[in-house]
């Protein structure tokens, strides 16, 4: 192979293994056994020759690796993500290399998780589990995990992009919540479909469902049963929910993150579940992954799982995939990628496929 590709990680599925070496690239898979890669670890496997990086979301991508990958001859890295809060695009920018992340093909995966959750949650499912396998079960009783009927109740979300309302489509079609949602962006196809989804019950002869854009983040907050937050993280959405905002929150009400940790500050969030038994949360994403902050893992009002959200084989195969090909797609100008609804393949620079 006449181009040198590293893989900070062993990723699933071979079509982007085989993708690479059809093109002419050597590829070198980091077979290192601990799970989080230092600076120092990436700059040894970047070397003397690196013409582009796949790399991951647990890694810091910033000046000192883009500098190297630069004098490496490098011009593109992939992160094996959609979220890029690991990478400083600016840095990358000015050493000259095309940054790409991998939207699209974890929507669904992700709504799907946020969903489960929120269900979970809502039906007390890990709670109940632990009681059966703990042999606490002695028959059936009328107030034995007596949960919340999502049925007629408010779905809020908080960032409807394509992750967001892919989450907020499933609740309002599948559980015939309302819908009340935050984004600076008008959710407009989402809209359309709650209110023809709405037209549909009516004629059925059911109580429709109903969608409102809320005008503050504090509406979504104070009026929703179920919040998911969708947001991406950044200066504006460090600490979006704090100690102020979950006090505006219903007694009941149930919070999903599948987005990122620092997107909730997870000191208050402890202090408030402790305050607040009928209060629920479920996380996917910590402020100091893989840490969970002091007292959470014992509060039974919450559900904590180990950043999974985008983990089906079809996504992670296919996060693969477009990692590779955003990276291929900068050392040899391939025509990258045509889904319409994937706008940009690389973050920092105009590199549409040709028409
Ligand atoms: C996962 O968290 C991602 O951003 O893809
Ligand atoms: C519960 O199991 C019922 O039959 O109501």
């Amino acid at each position: 192979g006449k181009y040198r590709v590293v893989s900070t990680k062993s990723m699933p599925g071979t079509r982007w293994i085989n993708l690479l070496i059809q093109q002419d690239c050597r590829l070198e898979i980091c077979t290192e056994k601990k799970t989080i890669l230092s600076v120092d670890d990436i700059l040894a496997l970047i070397g003397d020759k690196c013409d582009g990086v796949i790399g991951q979301l647990t890694e810091d991508w910033g000046e000192t690796l883009f500098s190297a990958l630069k004098k490496a001859g490098g011009t593109a890295f992939s992160n094996m993500a959609v979220g890029y809060n690991n990478v400083d695009v600016d840095a990358a920018t000015k050493h000259g290399i095309a940054v790409g992340n991998t939207p699209g093909v974890l929507t669904e995966t992700t709504a799907e998780l946020a969903a489960s959750l929120s269900l979970s949650a809502a039906r007390r499912i890990v709670e109940a589990d632990e009681f059966m396998r703990g042999g606490l079960y002695e028959g059936w009783l009328p107030h034995l995990f007596v949960g919340n009927l999502l049925k007629g109740q408010t779905v809020g979300v908080i960032g409807a992009g394509r992750i967001g309302s892919a989450y907020a489509r499933m609740m309002v079609e599948g559980f015939k919540m309302n819908l009340i949602y935050y984004d600076l962006y008008q959710a407009t196809r989402l809209e359309k479909f709650v209110t023809a989804y709405g037209q549909f019950l009516k004629a059925s002869g059911e109580q429709p469902v109903t969608w409102k854009r809320a005008q503050s983040m504090e509406e979504v907050l104070q009026n929703a049963d179920v919040i998911s937050l969708h947001p991406i993280l950044d200066k504006t959405t460090y600490h979006l929910v704090n100690k102020e905002r979950l006090a505006m929150m219903k007694k009941e009400a149930i919070l999903v993150n599948c987005s990122r940790g620092p997107v909730v500050d997870e000191v208050a969030l402890v202090e408030h579940l402790k305050e607040n038994p009928m209060f629920r949360v479920a996380l996917d994403v910590f402020e100091d992954e893989p840490y969970m902050k002091p007292g959470l893992a014992d509060m039974k009002n919450a559900i904590v799982v180990p950043h999974i959200a985008s983990a089906s084989k079809w996504t992670r195969e296919g996060m693969a995939t477009l990692a590779a090909l955003n990276v291929l797609g900068k050392i040899k100008r391939y025509p990258i990628w045509s889904d319409p609804n994937r706008v940009e393949p690389f973050l920092n620079e105009n590199s549409s496929p040709p028409a």
